[in-house]
């Protein structure tokens, strides 16, 4: 059972960066966490791309290259911590693993029981393991007992693997497991990424004695304020939305008081988005051909958050040179 040791992390609602593979990558958290600190709203923490856990325990240079931060106190340079997830189905190498990543500076495990991949899931790591409770159970509570007792472990699920038939296993899995707290994608793997998310579902685990975390579909403040009130948690994880508009997590918190000035300060117009997007496109990469890649991956999904990244996108699509690419960004304001 939990200990209740970390509930008072909780005390005001928190608002993560979830991790995405190949998306909140260690660049783009950077990118995103100084937009939120300087907003005034930082997030209270993020969590890193999933490191997959098959047969060794993994070698410090892995985990330094999922999270570079554990060089920098485990925080970005905006002082978000960012807690490290563990995906696999061996409890004791999910166990030695994760006392190896504290005893490098991870400030807290985060386990994946959500991903859908087939190859992850086909190897009996992610999603799958939502029809398996009781594998879930031996993989936290062995974690669990391998972290030193003031490391916080927590779970990342969504509501079932091809339906929700099995949540009540779920929920006595996480209780029994000494998880200090869940975090939920309103979804089951068979739903994939697609909308809607059935953020009331996440109701069915308030029960536990643990902080519980809604996440899924939430693109804008109206979404959130709606997750919140039918999730019945104040507690929220915020996935593409945040990469679609980096103020989200600002505008979150003012969404009750639109009167408010501190709304105009939440708002990250276009022209103050371009020097964060120089940054992305100056930051560290295998090259510039991966560093090109991912910054049409980001305009791409900021088309959905600003008209004047649709300009841009169609300007640049066909681009290849970097330098040629942050001259249409200067442009663009
Ligand atoms: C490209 C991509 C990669 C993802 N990688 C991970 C991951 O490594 N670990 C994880 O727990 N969830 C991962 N997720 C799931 C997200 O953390 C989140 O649960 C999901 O996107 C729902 O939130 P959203 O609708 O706000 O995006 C990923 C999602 C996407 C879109």
């Amino acid at each position: 059972m939990s200990n209740k040791l970390f509930n008072h992390l909780f005390n005001n609602p928190v608002r993560l960066l979830a991790p995405m593979e190949g998306l909140t990558d260690p660049l783009m958290r950077q990118i995103l966490t100084q937009i939120a600190a300087d907003l005034g709203r930082p997030y209270d923490w993020s969590v890193s791309e999933f490191i997959r856990v098959t047969q060794t325990v993994l070698p410090a240079h892995v985990f330094y290259k999922y999270v570079p931060e554990l060089h920098h106190n485990a925080k970005t340079a905006s002082g978000t911590p960012i807690h490290i997830q563990l995906l696999g189905s061996e409890a004791q190498l999910m166990a030695e693993n994760a006392a190896f990543a504290c005893a490098l500076g991870a400030p807290a495990i985060d386990i994946n029981f959500g991903c859908p991949a087939k190859t992850v899931n086909s190897h009996r790591g992610g999603s799958v393991l939502l029809d398996e409770p009781e594998v879930m159970f031996k993989i936290i509570s062995a974690v669990r007992k391998a972290v030193p007792s003031d490391t916080p472990v927590s779970a990342k699920i969504r509501l079932g693997y091809t339906d929700t038939s099995r949540m009540d296993d779920i929920r006595g899995a996480i209780a029994a497991s000494g998880a200090d707290w869940l975090t939920i994608h309103a979804r089951t793997k068979t739903q994939g990424y697609k909308p809607p998310a059935y953020w009331e579902k996440i109701q069915g685990f308030n029960s536990l004695d643990i902080p519980v975390i809604a996440n899924g579909e939430i693109w804008n403040s109206e979404q959130a304020q709606l997750c919140i009130r039918q999730s019945g948690t104040k507690h929220l994880m915020l996935g593409r939305g945040a990469v679609t508009r980096p103020d989200l997590i600002a505008q979150v918190d003012t969404a009750d008081f639109p009167e408010d000035e501190s709304l105009k300060k939440s708002v990250l117009l276009w022209q103050d988005l371009i020097a964060h997007q120089i940054k992305f496109l100056q930051g560290e990469a295998k090259n510039d051909v991966v560093l090109v890649g991912r910054y049409k991956q980001w305009l791409g999904m900021l088309t959905k958050g600003y008209p004047e990244a649709q300009n841009l996108w169609n300007e640049i699509k066909r681009e290849k040179d970097k330098a040629a690419i942050i001259t249409a960004l200067q442009a663009s304001s």
